[in-house]
């Protein structure tokens, strides 16, 4: 289907538009050709037309090179860059650099480094260092935009946008201090409506005029929690603000094309939920380390929460490596195989973009050892040839961008649970907001059950399981929200340590976990972490199972619930640590303690299971399946994990993407191998627990 270029009004037609010029999966990374001399820019368009390259992003960090001083600016060596790309018939991401702002700018305005909450200063020398709410740096950094929006809106190279890099930096300065004062302004009605907030009468914080109100900077003791959170949710907003005033002026010159940002992996400084709603696309970074042999299971989470943060949409990867990153103390390259099963593991779990960074490696700088697509030794290299390899093969997956994966399953992931939980001075503080979500996740990946991730504002109707692992804070709706998925047939799986507090990060009294006490049927007196390293408690459950728990308990009562399991040793013995609730038409589970790994997933498989929710394919361990399906098509995509062979039967049976051939029940993959399979339509095949 050819779109038609006057109708590109939403997200998903400009993303389409954008594969369907690229020819399919985008392929490329990051190019940075002013770090070369010209003699190389001609080899480097040949080597991508050889690898298959058909996206380079460009001027990530060049504001030092396009605007060599204050309003003087020096585009020629960036057009002629962008005519050898489109001569050879390769698209641009084209970035705005804001992410260097360059030493001039930094000399005549010293203030635009981000200031550290300490009151000391970050040096030039890197980069990210600005602080986003200074005026002169959102003034020329707009300006530029402006600049590139102007001249190369009409390129023919230009596929997409790519604002700044990485947002993050926070600073605590004054620029900084005075847009977080306002914040707060347009935030609270009253100073009188914060100081209540803030519980400000404890630790008499109490402020009398807004003048007096600023960013945390380093307290002499631990500073208030509210504060800190209103903190988090300031610089998030602050940072994407300028990203949106960016956007604007970009969307004004190239109203047709996708514009996006970079994204990390367990990224707490910015709510990526409030960011991806403002960009056509989630555009992720991801660099598993090679050393941890289950670094895939992390990057599952990572990839399925860019799959849910604009709804099932088709995701990029933006950036990962070849081969070794260069900011850890030992760089482990990937071993053969892997780059190619990491790139069809995000494809399977949403993205139609492969993306690295970056092209060519630098012979200087930080990053010099840092892999690229083109290594020091040039191209007669295994990874060239695993990187032209897999360029090829992608063409071969026509069809299947814009396709999408269906989850009855849903994860809580939220920013302002994360920024609340860990705010210290709290029973544990040692508490990991991520890893308590990746524990429950993990069950489930192992699983091959397709999970979506959820914030606390989003619409439930669409899953019949909804899992909170740490939900810290809760507004009154939130709390409802979950409540009426419950009373209306849902299974809710609640874990310690949610709906504990509400939007001020005040605690709701009457019982742990206050906001959800009522659909939980449950309640508890007091928290008691589990302060030894290693030490345990027993558990009982009702139909004489046993297991144990660490880390986390809780003195809980049933109130109306059952009680699926108890304490069997420890100050609790005999109380009930996890109860089952019957709540309207549904189920409310709630799990007090830090159960073990064992423990929860055989809760995990009990409760999907009673959902009727099933593996999109019964698989070996390490072995991931994940199903999109559109266009017509159902692509079943399997990779093997393991460092041996592994065998799945696939029933439905279809043809072999990669190969072109049909195939029809056991298929072994080898190690690292990957199968993208068509699928048959589901009427020509033999019925099987495959099937959804
Ligand atoms: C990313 C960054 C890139 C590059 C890469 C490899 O975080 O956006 O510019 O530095 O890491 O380390």
């Amino acid at each position: 289907m050819t779109i038609d270029p006057e109708d590109l009004r939403t997200a998903e037609q400009r993303l389409a538009r954008l594969h369907e010029r690229l020819g399919g999966i985008a392929y490329g990374g990051d190019y940075n050709p002013e770090q070369w001399p010209r003699k190389v820019w001609l080899e480097d368009a040949q080597l991508m037309q050889q690898a298959g390259v058909n996206l380079v992003t460009l001027a990530v960090f060049s504001w030092s090179r396009l605007e060599t001083a204050d309003g003087v600016f020096d585009f020629a060596w960036l057009d002629e860059v962008m005519d050898l790309m489109h001569a050879h018939g390769i698209g641009v991401d084209l970035a705005t650099p804001d992410a260097v702002p360059p030493a001039w700018l930094i000399a005549q305005h010293p203030d635009i480094l981000p200031e550290l909450a300490d009151g000391a200063t970050f040096g030039f020398g890197s980069r990210q260092h600005f602080d986003v709410s200074h005026p002169v740096y959102r003034e020329k950094s707009l300006a530029l935009a402006e600049q590139m929006g102007e001249r190369y809106s009409k390129h023919p190279a230009l596929c997409m946008w790519h604002v700044g890099n990485e947002y993050g930096p926070v600073s605590y300065g004054r620029w900084a201090d005075k847009a977080f004062r306002e914040w707060l302004q347009r935030k609270y009605a009253s100073l009188e409506e914060l100081n209540q907030a803030w519980s400000a009468d404890v630790w008499g914080q109490v402020y009398s005029d807004w003048s007096q109100v600023g960013a945390p900077a380093q307290p002499r003791t631990w500073s208030n929690p509210t504060r800190r959170l209103d903190f988090h949710r300031f610089t998030s907003a602050s940072m994407l603000e300028h990203f949106k005033a960016e956007r604007d002026i970009l969307r004004r010159h190239t109203p047709d094309l996708p514009i996006v940002t970079n994204f990390m992996r367990f990224y707490k400084n910015n709510d990526y939920w409030a960011w991806a709603a403002e960009e056509d696309a989630a555009a992720l970074d991801i660099y598993p380390d090679p050393r941890e042999s289950d670094a895939h299971v992390a990057a599952a989470l990572n990839f399925d929460l860019m799959r849910s943060l604009r709804n099932g949409q088709p995701w990029m990867v933006m950036e990962q490596a070849t081969g070794a990153v260069s900011q850890w103390s030992v760089n482990v390259s990937k071993l053969p195989g892997k780059m190619r099963l990491g790139s069809y593991q995000a494809i399977a779990q949403g993205a139609d973009s492969i993306l690295f960074f970056q092209w060519r490696q630098a012979k200087g700088g930080t990053e010099r050892y840092h892999s690229a697509m083109v290594g020091h030794a040039g191209p007669n290299t295994r990874i060239f040839r695993e990187v032209c390899e897999l360029g090829q093969e992608l063409k071969t997956l026509g069809g299947m961008t814009g396709t999408r994966s269906t989850a009855k399953v849903a994860i809580v992931f939220d920013w302002d649970c994360w920024w609340a939980l860990e705010l210290g001075n709290s029973p544990r503080s040692d508490l990991n907001y991520a890893q308590e979500v990746l524990r429950f996740y993990r069950p489930l990946f192992d699983a091959n059950i397709t999970v979506d991730f959820v914030n606390t504002k989003s619409d439930l109707s669409a899953y019949s399981m909804v899992i909170m692992p740490a939900s810290y804070l809760l507004t009154d709706e939130a709390a409802q929200r979950f409540e009426d998925h419950v009373s209306d047939g849902g299974r809710l799986l609640v874990s310690y340590l949610s709906g504990i507090v509400d939007e001020s990060n005040t605690i709701r009294l009457g019982g742990y976990p206050g906001a959800l006490r009522k659909v939980l049927g449950a309640w508890s007196e007091e928290m008691h972490p589990l302060a030894g390293e290693g030490e345990e408690v027993k558990l009982a459950t009702a139909d004489g199972g046993t297991g144990s728990a660490s880390y986390w308990m809780e003195h809980l009562h049933a109130d109306g619930a059952e009680v699926l399991a108890s304490y069997a040793s420890g100050r609790l013995s005999r109380s009930p640590a996890i109860t089952r609730n019957t709540f309207g038409a549904g189920t409310a589970l709630y799990i007090s303690a830090r159960v073990d790994d064992a423990f929860l997933e055989s809760l995990l498989t009990f409760e999907r299971e009673a959902a009727g929710i099933r593996p999109e394919l019964a698989a070996p361990p390490g072995v991931q399946v994940r199903r999109r399906t559109g266009n017509g098509s159902s692509f079943l995509l399997v990779l093997n994990h393991n460092d041996g062979p592994a065998r799945v039967d696939v029933r439905r049976g279809g043809t072999d993407r990669l190969t072109g051939r049909p195939l029809h029940g056991a298929v072994e993959l080898e190690a690292n191998g990957v199968l993208v399979l068509e699928e048959f339509p589901a009427e020509e095949s033999v019925p099987g627990e495959s099937e959804r």
